[in-house]
């Protein structure tokens, strides 16, 4: 299935991996979901907030690092106003490069603003699609709410990124393959799947967490479902196994988000522990050692190319 997956990556995006430069701009969050090391209840973090002027300077040294896309990541943070972040997304639009936004549940008014601000694509995971654990795991979240920015975000041509966690606590084989039939119905061009790591200072800590081995898995049927679209090795399996990145390359992933926040920040950004951390000449000379490439454009998702062109 790997393999198969390998091929239909080769065959449909090519040997190009597309590098996002990763900015956390704030870790403080409205919510508790049981599974997330920055949940509101953990009090055991520094929490901190970036000033758009921290982010933009941050966003130039991407651009000066030769990434094309800046992705803006952060915990379900409303300190920021709607013009704040449109005046962030305007300043990094002036870089000359994509913007992707991962900042959570919004309004659809907010979505439209962010993207006549210049914002390009959107990532937000539905995290699970069994309704009953995405409740259970996401107090004061609603499972309907989610899926309907999704849709939302969809309805203004956002670049749409979503994908879910393996190896939530009783989460069962017939949900995972659920989430990729959710994936290919929602038509989304990029799917992030990571292994559930657990957090020492939340609930589930003591939970057995997910496999790489499963999180391949669903990321390589992913790749078999959706041909054209994107598909992160994400760090989260790094995390799990040395190597996990290099694995999740050959087995239908064509992305990877090299993480450019200042590292004395970033590690109060613990999602999950020991969060792996790879210098970004590291990352491209393992591209080269697999006989890949690295992009040098803003590497758009095919799937939207072609729904764009039709
Ligand atoms: N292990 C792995 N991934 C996690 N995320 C949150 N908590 C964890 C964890 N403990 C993921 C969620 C979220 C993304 C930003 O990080 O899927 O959407």
């Amino acid at each position: 299935m790997f393999s198969a997956a390998d091929s239909v990556r080769k065959e449909n995006v090519g040997d190009t991996v597309h590098l996002r430069a990763l900015i956390e701009f704030s870790n403080i969050c409205k919510n508790n979901c049981l599974y997330c090391g920055i949940r509101a209840g953990n009090a055991k973090i520094k929490r901190y907030r970036l000033t758009a002027d921290e982010i933009l300077s941050l966003a130039k040294s991407a651009k000066e690092m030769g990434l094309h896309t800046i992705v803006l990541q952060s915990a379900e943070d409303l300190g920021y106003k709607t013009s704040d972040l449109c005046h962030i997304i305007e300043g990094i639009k002036r870089l000359d490069v994509a913007v992707t936004l991962s900042i959570g549940e919004r309004t659809y008014a907010e979505y439209k603003a962010y993207k006549e601000a210049g914002a390009d694509r959107y990532l937000l995971r539905i995290e699970t699609t069994d309704k009953y654990l995405y409740h259970k795991l996401d107090p004061k979240m609603d499972w309907e709410r989610r899926f309907a920015c999704l849709l939302a975000l969809k309805d203004l041509k956002y670049e749409l990124g979503t994908g879910s966690l393996i190896g939530l606590p009783s989460q069962t084989i017939e949900s995972m393959a659920e989430d990729i039939l959710f994936f290919k119905r929602l038509d989304a061009d990029m799917i992030g799947v990571g292994p559930f790591i657990p957090h020492p200072d939340t609930p589930l800590k003591d939970a057995k967490g997910g496999t790489l081995t499963m999180a391949l898995k669903v990321m390589a049927l992913t790749r078999l479902m959706l041909p054209n679209i994107n598909i992160p090795a994400t760090t989260a399996m790094e995390t799990l196994e040395a190597g996990g990145r290099n694995k999740a390359l050959q087995s239908g992933a064509n992305v990877i988000m090299p993480n450019i926040t200042l590292s004395d920040l970033s590690k109060n950004y613990a999602l999950y522990p020991n969060k792996s951390r790879t210098p970004l000449a590291d990352i491209k000379a393992a591209i080269l050692k697999l006989g890949r490439t690295v992009g040098t454009d803003r590497g758009q998702s095919i799937a939207y190319r072609l729904k764009s062109c039709s």
